[in-house]
């Protein structure tokens, strides 16, 4: 009898087909709609969301009755508009892309005129009158975070924050970063909330689109095997890593007020370690998943003062070299202060106090120009009560651990001890390997597609809610308050290496350590 008549899946049969079918086993074709972009003639739109609509058209996942328009301070025609859309495509894009482009239309002007609104409401009726799109409305924010509020603002005063006349939705995608800390998080959401209600807003967090990200949950809550050894009982530590290999990328300046603090582990980070550690949820939808997310965030522990210092790690990547090329320092990256106290690496121990993770130490770290590009979560369980086997042989086996590889090679592994063929008792490390890219070859969809879909159906599964934004600010202001403070002291890390010697004697304090990949 086959896996199959027994009422299985084959390995590589899709339980729900890709952007077609959604949790609950519908279809997902957006209504038609009007999608607005802010800051159009910027990096994001042209290395994001075109390339994203673009292949959303190839696929044909988007409403015939769609269209574009893009708004910017910088004078573009409609036609010059449409040239950037195909040139944003990959090789200029499909046919459908082209038919769909020749609709794209765009709106210049400054975005605290309330003249530039007139503009976009008569091209908004238009789309409505001839491109048949129903009084839909997607605005995406793509400008810099700067203008979010008076691009908010405008949409309320010129009345299209709301349905028009002719009905219909009108909903904001938000790109981080959401603040740059609890004060400033909370002043933009009252801004944001002036005009838009909690469940218009789709606050992007690109991780929450990975594929991998969201095999997390499945992972947890598909299986049977996993859900019992997923707490204190059975985890001895868990360590989480956004690590990349990639510098600041000419983005000196835009780093300089960020650090790594609040462009990874505000957002990114602090997403995986909720759903790696939530509870379950009795179901996969928005507000669902989204309350667990933000209880798990309850109830880690805010460092005090004497944590945020002794319990955190600061790095700033010195020179070095990445797969044998010579990379500089970080002071040495055009737009940066050749003084800068601005950290580019981030390690942490994390606390949960909850039944679930309770005296778990949770370490987390992030960092640039690290020795690999690598996303993982690796549970490390507790060693076997009792080792039956005689002194050496087994006495240097490692903790059981099982690894989400959420990129770049996506997968995860499960690591044991396992016997070493051969007349003596001998123990040896082994793991089980398996991989998306073997399993299911040329299938994985980009994060962006994935999220621009979904805020076109309304799905807000994968959307960050304001609370859960504010709750992390909360966990990190008193880092943001040390660190101002020139504290922990900033350690330095040669660029290529996986961090400074500080990260080791900080997990070093309870006898653990990083499981480095070489
Ligand atoms: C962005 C950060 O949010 O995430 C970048 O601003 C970082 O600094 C990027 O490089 C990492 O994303 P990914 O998908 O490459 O892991």
């Amino acid at each position: 009898m086959s896996h199959n008549e027994l009422g299985g899946n084959e390995p590589g049969e899709l339980l729900a087909a890709t952007d077609a079918v959604d949790t609950a086993g519908s279809t997902r074709r957006p209504d038609p709609l009007c999608l607005v972009i802010f800051g159009a003639s910027g990096d994001l739109t042209r290395r994001k969301i075109l390339p994203a609509l673009s292949r959303l058209a190839t696929r044909g996942s988007l409403p015939e009755e769609f269209t574009v328009i893009g708004v910017a301070r910088t004078p573009l025609s409609d036609e010059e508009f449409q040239r950037r859309a195909l040139e944003a495509a990959d090789g200029g894009g499909s046919p459908e892309w082209k038919r769909r482009v020749a609709r794209f239309s765009y709106v210049a002007g400054d975005n605290a005129d309330p003249a530039m609104f007139t503009r976009l409401c008569e091209r908004l009726s238009e789309s409505d009158l001839k491109g048949g799109t129903a009084g839909n409305r997607l605005y995406y924010l793509a400008t810099v975070p700067g203008q979010f509020a008076a691009v908010v603002r405008g949409l309320g005063k010129a009345g299209i924050n709301i349905a028009g006349k002719m009905g219909g939705f009108s909903r904001l995608v938000v790109e981080k970063p959401f603040g740059t800390d609890l004060d400033s998080a909370v002043r933009l959401s009252a801004a944001i909330h002036a005009d838009f209600d909690e469940d218009q807003i789709f606050r992007i967090d690109h991780y929450m689109g990975k594929e991998t990200v969201q095999n997390i949950l499945a992972l947890r809550f598909a299986n049977s095997v996993f859900e019992p050894i997923w707490n204190r009982r059975h985890v001895d530590h868990v360590q989480v890593m956004v690590a990349e290999s990639l510098g600041v990328e000419g983005r000196g300046g835009f780093y300089e007020q960020a650090g790594a603090l609040r462009d990874i582990v505000q957002n990114h980070l602090m997403q995986v370690l909720a759903l790696t550690l939530m509870e379950p949820p009795g179901a996969a939808e928005g507000d669902v998943i989204r309350d667990e997310k933000v209880k798990l965030l309850r109830s880690v522990v805010v460092f005090d003062e004497k944590q945020a210092v002794s319990q955190v790690v600061r790095g700033q990547y010195g020179a070095g070299s990445i797969d044998g090329v010579a990379v500089p320092a970080y002071r040495d990256e055009p737009g940066v202060d050749p003084l800068s106290q601005v950290e580019t690496y981030v390690a942490a121990r994390v606390d949960v106090d909850n039944w679930r993770w309770a005296g778990v130490p949770i370490f987390v770290r992030t960092g640039k120009r690290l020795r690999h590009h690598q996303t993982e979560v690796r549970m490390v369980f507790q060693r076997p009560p009792h080792l039956p086997f005689a002194g050496k042989l087994a006495r240097d086996l490692r903790r059981d651990s099982l690894t989400l590889r959420i990129q770049p090679d996506d997968g995860i592994s499960l690591a044991f001890g396992a016997k070493v063929p051969g007349p003596t008792f001998t123990i040896s490390n082994v793991a089980m390997d398996f991989s998306y890219s073997e399993q299911f070859p040329g299938q994985t969809v980009d994060a962006y597609d994935r999220l621009l879909l979904d805020a076109m159906v309304g799905d807000p599964m994968l959307f960050i809610r304001d609370d859960e934004v504010q709750r992390a600010w909360t966990i990190l202001r008193p880092l943001q308050g040390a660190f101002a403070q020139g504290e922990p002291r900033l350690a330095t890390y040669e660029a290529g290496t996986w961090g400074p010697e500080e990260a080791d004697r900080l997990i070093g304090t309870v006898e653990r350590h990083w499981r480095n990949s070489e």
